[in-house]
């Protein structure tokens, strides 16, 4: 059984498809503690299912690395196989992405590598394109720069704003993202052998 932290900073949806996936027994992996940047709404999908949550305010530390490490201690208390990023809004710093590497994957809503950062649904409705997207990547030191896990086209329709365009992303998003872990913990898919064939 393939054991899973995974780090938000907002609502969570992600983590409830995810944890929703995990409470059946032919699922592979198990979501063994959440974690957030802030007090995130979305601990309390982590609650509802009894599951640990740790909160390490990056406000309350002086810089990005200190934070990082913090956050890492705590991660290590629970031994995961697995770090998921999901909606988790700041850019690890490098001593943690190495600590995790390349055992921690990343959700984002575009279809990298258009439109990476924190506001991918937005660049891309003020890029006018007709289409994004939502991928899964294996996290790196860039910004979204990874290797690409798994990614599907969403169509942006012509009357779209950043939220109706966010709530069609994310279904796709769930879907990508509980089968990367699904093909994870199943040995389907290989983060070593993903990262070095991206080098
Ligand atoms: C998700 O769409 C996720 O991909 C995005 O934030 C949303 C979180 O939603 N993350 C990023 O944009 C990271 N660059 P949720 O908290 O409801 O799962």
């Amino acid at each position: 059984m393939l054991t899973v932290a995974v780090l938000i900073s907002g609502a969570g949806s992600n983590l409830r498809a995810l944890l929703d996936a995990a409470a059946d027994d032919d699922y592979p992996a198990r979501i063994v503690v959440v974690g957030a940047d802030r007090e995130a709404d979305g601990f309390a999908h982590a609650e509802a299912y009894g599951i640990p949550t740790i909160l390490v305010p990056f406000r309350e530390f002086e810089t990005r690395e200190e934070w990082g490490e913090e956050l890492s201690a705590q991660l290590r208390v629970w031994q995961p196989d697995l770090v998921v990023l999901s909606g988790l809004m700041r850019l690890l710093p490098p001593g943690m992405v190495a600590a995790w590497a390349p055992r921690i994957i990343n959700t984002h809503p575009a279809y990298l590598p258009e439109f990476p950062g924190a506001h991918g649904v937005r660049d891309a409705l003020a890029a006018g394109a007709g289409q994004t997207g939502a991928s899964v990547i294996v996290v790196d030191d860039g910004v979204d720069s990874g290797p690409i896990l798994a990614q599907e086209r969403v169509p942006v329709r012509p009357d779209d704003d950043a939220h109706t365009l966010h709530e069609r992303i994310k279904p796709v998003e769930r879907r990508l993202l509980i089968d990367v872990v699904r093909r994870i913990a199943t040995g389907e898919l290989d983060l070593a052998a993903a990262s070095d064939s991206a080098r």
